[in-house]
């Protein structure tokens, strides 16, 4: 058999780049990476200030942080083109900011400036333009002189807006953007602002365990501090994770260092202070190859794993719908002549533990603030119900009903199908 080789030009087609604004991002999303860009600029020691406004028809982002010099302007329109580590934890891909800004609308320009260099450089897209004319290789930049040396600043105005919002769907975003970003803003370190009002931070709410300070001694003799707690079910899935410090600085936030892939870790939040992990050099990632950074990882796992054992079980069943809550037991036989009066018991986020639900008691069995059955599997009414209304559920304990007392404070462990007592 004989082979040859021939070369095919696999250039990408120009469309790709339009194809990246249909990647799915919301109003959010696409902002929280724009965001996280101007996050990843900041300037060691300086506050960073990120504006946003919003209108119909113009969604403008600025930040003071490094700005981009003339070769890295050059190439942010590149597909692929990243100036970040390995490690950074926000940016990385080098596609952020293309598919964020064509999320949102049909063309952009950036307009960035580094510091002392005097010169404002503009980039910009245009979809329509570029379907027709655009070429890769010879994109216009152009570049202004006579910008004050001491400023520094990034700029990206998107034009022909496509996504809908209004103002209610805005102040979400102030608030969303107030949790994901919280640590940054509480440590005063980011301020966000959205048409002139500040994203306010917010943390996620925790079980009536609160913070469980602890101090881990670590084989190296370092003394690794910090706190902990549990997640009240409903409070936003995705932020989970210890904010990390390092003398008194942010480094990370929601950081998944210690925490192990099992469901129930996805309720931690908490802080550690990590004086002894050196750090890059942006003071953004924690250096994960060092020796400091794996024995505090695998310690703080350890530790970890320790103390969810140490919880005080009182049955398990089968989890038919996830989640962890605390809260009061109420303890109710669900018959067909089970009265008003003792329904009225079940109070908003109470742990309805009964036998089995039954459909005429929806409107009660609702406010729980989780299910425990004794009987039923994966299909039963609870489990359904659950399902159905995002309730954490546990069926088929045998004697839930017999074990746990009626105002009892336990916890519903729906991911792994245990209840235990609450401290
Ligand atoms: N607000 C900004 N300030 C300074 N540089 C930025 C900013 N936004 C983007 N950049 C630069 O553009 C590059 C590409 O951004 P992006 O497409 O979001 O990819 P990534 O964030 O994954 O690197 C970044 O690596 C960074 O160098
Ligand atoms: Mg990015």
């Amino acid at each position: 058999m004989k082979t040859k080789t021939e070369f095919v030009d696999i250039t990408p087609h120009r469309s790709i780049m339009l194809k990246l604004g249909q990647s799915g991002y919301s109003i959010s999303e696409a902002l929280a990476e724009l965001i996280d860009n101007s996050i990843d600029a900041s300037i060691p020691d300086k506050k960073l200030s990120i504006d946003i406004s919003v209108s119909s028809n113009k969604i403008v982002i600025s930040d003071n942080g490094s700005g981009m010099p003339k070769d890295v302007a050059s190439k942010v329109l590149k597909l692929g083109f990243s100036t970040k580590e390995k490690e950074a934890k926000l940016g990385k891909f080098g596609l952020g900011l293309k598919t964020s800004c064509l999320s949102l609308g049909k063309s952009f320009v950036i307009k960035t400036s580094p510091l002392n260099s005097g010169e404002e450089f503009t980039v910009s897209f245009d979809e329509d333009e570029w379907i027709n004319s655009g070429d890769w290789s010879r994109h216009p930049m152009s570049i202004s002189e006579g910008i004050p040396k001491n400023v520094s600043y990034s700029r990206i105005t998107i034009n022909n807006i496509i996504v809908k919002f209004d103002n209610k769907e805005l102040e979400k975003l102030a608030d969303e953007f107030g949790l994901r970003f919280g640590p940054f803003i509480e440590s005063d370190s980011v301020e966000i602002l959205i048409n002139k009002k500040f994203c306010k931070p917010a943390l996620p709410k925790l079980t009536s365990h609160g913070k469980k300070d602890f101090e881990i001694k670590l084989s190296t003799g370092w003394v690794l501090k910090g706190w902990f707690g549990f997640k009240l079910a409903g409070s936003v899935k995705e932020y989970y994770g210890f904010n990390t410090f390092r003398r008194g600085r942010l480094i990370t936030t929601y950081d998944k260092i210690g925490l192990s892939k099992d469901p129930k870790a996805k309720q931690i939040v908490g802080e550690i202070y990590m004086d002894h992990v050196p750090v890059s050099h942006n003071k953004r990632n924690w250096i994960i190859q060092s020796e400091e950074y794996k024995i505090v990882s695998n310690e703080l796992t350890k530790f970890l794993r320790d103390y969810d054992v140490r919880q005080k079980k009182i049955v398990s069943g089968f989890p038919a719908h996830p989640g962890r809550v605390e809260g009061i037991a109420r303890v109710l036989f669900l018959g067909a002549r089970t009265n008003a009066k003792d329904l009225e018991r079940i109070k908003p986020g109470d742990i309805l533990v009964t036998s089995m639900t039954r459909p005429q008691y929806l409107l009660q069995i609702r406010r729980a603030g989780a299910i425990v059955t004794d009987m039923g599997g994966m299909l039963c009414h609870a489990a359904i119900v659950s399902r159905e209304f995002n309730i954490p559920c546990i069926v088929g304990t045998q004697n839930g009903m017999q074990k746990i007392k009626d105002g009892q404070k336990i916890i519903v462990d729906a991911n792994e199908g245990v209840v235990y007592e609450a401290e």
